[in-house]
């Protein structure tokens, strides 16, 4: 049974400055990846990546996983925070478009994203990273919203697309598509 990660204790929404963000994700990866060794059915890892990376990351108030479940299609997966679009077509937002390109989409302020979804009023910026399987298919994309401008550094990006990229490489059991 695992007790989840140890971190001092830091109120939802708050943005602290990117040196603090960076020690506190610093602090955190070595824990998530020890929480994650040896799993790979792939829900698993991704409701227990949502719920850590929440942690991790106070400034988020989305954090959370959609699944490709089409050619073009994204369907919500395990995540933390208020309610998310159920679908988003690779066509659409930020996720989409991380989704068409497999490259991780940084979006210091949405509102100057042509297509943003604005699934949350209160979102401002977001980072999308994408989720390839070992054979480099897009499996998804790893969703970070949060109410404040600028609230994601290239150094958690870079930091957050490795992670995504040791956990997912690897032999995942991956859940059937619904489409
Ligand atoms: N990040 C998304 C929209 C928010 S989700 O529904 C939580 C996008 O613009 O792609």
């Amino acid at each position: 049974m695992s007790e989840g990660i140890l971190l001092a204790k830091v109120a939802r929404g708050t943005l602290l400055p990117e040196a603090g963000r960076l020690a506190r994700l610093d602090e955190a990866l070595p824990q998530i990846r020890a929480a994650l060794e040896g799993e790979r059915d792939e829900v698993a890892l991704e409701a227990t990546l949502a719920c850590l990376l929440w942690e991790a990351l106070p400034q988020t108030n989305w954090c959370g996983f959609y699944r490709r479940v089409g050619e073009r299609m994204l369907a919500v997966g395990p995540y933390q925070g208020g309610m998310g679009c159920l679908r988003i077509a690779f066509e659409r937002g930020v996720c989409g478009a991380a989704a068409r390109t497999g490259q991780v989409q940084r979006v210091p302020d949405v509102q100057a994203f042509p297509g943003h979804i604005a699934c949350d009023d209160a979102t401002r910026s977001e980072l999308v990273i994408p989720v390839l399987d070992g054979a480099g298919l897009l499996r998804g994309v790893l969703d970070l919203d949060s109410p404040q401008l600028d609230a994601f550094s290239e150094g958690e990006a870079a930091r957050l697309e490795a992670l995504i990229e040791k956990v997912f490489r690897g032999p995942v059991i991956w859940a059937p598509r619904s489409e």
